[in-house]
């Protein structure tokens, strides 16, 4: 316990990983809501060309089929504010000249959280689609609801991460595994604290929600027992990976999301386009044996894990799928707007200076890099971007965003991860040279993005 401060109250045991995190996930989403973009953005939150590639292929596969079913359901697992749904839709009704596919859609946004639900149905952007969508409370591990084999296409971005995980350990032959233990301040609770330990444990969402937000401010301890993983779910792929890494690097063993794989594999239908997840993770073999990559993360609370592909390739052919198709999702993006892309932020971190500026410079540089693509990037959408400086800039740059911020297009980049083509920033060169880019790094930004661990696209074909 030598690094958690005395201060600090445990609120709880240690529990392996993937007790706590789904513990603490549950009471993120249960309690924020749409509020859960204040703490990250993902490809689909505000940006609309990961949704319109999907869009694209399953049109052109739809098509391919000749599927002749009255109603073709899709669902789409984990939510969020419901945007990828509106933008799939849209794309889908504009690329359907003939409605041939369009008409027949009933697309299914699957949550766990009555919270984000409640904001989804209210998407302004969704309701273009009356009578197409419908919205249900249902949990990705057990999707106990749906008929099986009834499913055309299943969709999820961004799930895999919050669902239950292990993380082991080899050491010289042995297996561990990680345990957590969650510790607080109980100076950030505003109520008696043995109540507010009743109340965490037993997830009461309505009376946390109204607490000041502490998930942030927990901090974890970890340590790592023995295990004997023989009567896991999936033991013998898992110890067939194990057997292709080195020691001391966690691996994550992503339990939640092989359950998906499972329930999606019972509910898709004889004819279908099988289940296309897109997530962070590792790739290849090679990525998860690559020293130091990271193996979690946290936003504002929420504990994700990243995701083992080669693990869920070889889950998926134990389930029963014929075939898994992964690449990097930068490379699925580029094969539908045939042109290379990156994320603005890619963008930004090619900036030879971006290194050594302080948070505020960094800020003006990505209001002033948005404002490069005005007239160039022509949104499907009007958005507008919030971008509050933050606490503690200086008055000086705060005058200068807030300038930068009413110059922004309100059909131009919707996002700060919004992908953007080449030819785009081929486009906007003079102007982002003139901000103090170099050709060769942002040359080098289309190779750097494929990191150990990167966005990836996978399919799993039945
Ligand atoms: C990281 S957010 C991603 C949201 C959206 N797909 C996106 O990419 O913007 C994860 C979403 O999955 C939902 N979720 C997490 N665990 C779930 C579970 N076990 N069953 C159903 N939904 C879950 C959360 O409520 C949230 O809407």
């Amino acid at each position: 316990m030598a690094g958690i401060p005395q201060n600090l109250l445990p609120l709880g045991d240690f529990l392996p990983s993937d007790k706590w995190q789904t513990h603490v996930n549950a009471i993120f989403y249960g309690t924020l809501g749409s509020g859960i973009h204040d703490h990250f953005q993902t490809y689909v939150s505000r940006d609309y060309r990961l949704a319109y590639s999907l869009a694209e292929e399953f049109y052109r596969q739809a098509i391919a089929k000749e599927e002749k079913s009255k109603t073709l359901f899709v669902l789409e697992w984990g939510v969020g504010n419901g945007n990828l749904a509106s933008s799939f839709l849209d794309r889908l009704k504009e690329v359907d000249e003939e409605n041939i596919i369009y008409p027949r859609i009933k697309y299914v946004l699957c949550d766990f959280s009555p919270e984000i639900l409640k904001a989804v149905i209210n998407n302004p952007r969704l309701q273009t689609h009356q009578g197409r969508f419908a919205a249900i409370r249902v949990d990705a591990e057990s999707m106990k609801c749906f008929k099986p084999s009834s499913v055309f296409k299943i969709i999820s971005n961004e799930i895999w991460d919050d669902l239950a995980c292990k993380a082991l350990l080899l050491d010289e032959g042995l297996i561990y595994e990680e345990y957590l233990q969650p510790f607080l301040d109980p100076a950030q609770i505003p109520i008696d604290w043995e109540e507010f330990l009743s109340l965490f444990n037993q997830k009461n969402l309505d009376r946390l929600r109204e607490l000041p937000l502490f998930l942030g401010a927990i901090q974890w301890e970890r340590n790592y027992q023995r295990i004997d993983i023989s009567d896991w779910p999936h033991a013998k792929e898992i110890q067939s990976h194990l057997d292709q890494l080195t020691d001391e690097n966690p691996i994550p063993i992503n339990i939640g999301a092989f359950e998906t794989l499972q329930t999606a594999f019972n509910l898709l239908a004889e004819s279908n386009l099988g289940y296309t997840s897109m997530d962070y993770g590792m790739l290849s073999v090679e990525d998860v044996r690559e020293m130091g990559r990271p193996y979690f993360n946290l936003y504002g609370g929420q504990y994700t894990f990243m995701v083992n592909f080669p693990l869920m390739e070889s889950v998926g052919k134990a389930v029963g799928f014929n075939g898994t198709f992964k690449q990097y999702q930068h490379y699925f993006v580029e094969s539908q707007l045939k042109n290379p892309v990156i994320s603005v932020l890619e963008l930004l971190q090619s900036h030879p200076k971006v290194a050594m500026m302080e948070p505020w410079e960094r800020d003006v540089l990505m209001l002033q890099t948005l404002n490069a693509f005005n007239g160039i990037y022509k949104s499907p959408y009007k958005n507008e971007i919030n971008y509050p400086p933050m606490p503690g800039s200086p008055k000086k740059f705060v005058k200068k965003m807030e300038a930068l911020s009413e110059k922004l297009d309100p059909y131009g980049i919707p996002d700060t991860v919004a992908y953007l083509t080449q030819a785009e920033i081929v486009s906007a060169e003079k102007k982002l040279r003139k901000l103090g880019y170099k050709e060769n790094r942002m040359r080098s930004a289309f190779i750097n993005f494929a990191q150990p661990v990167s966005f990836v696209y996978s399919r799993f074909e039945k």
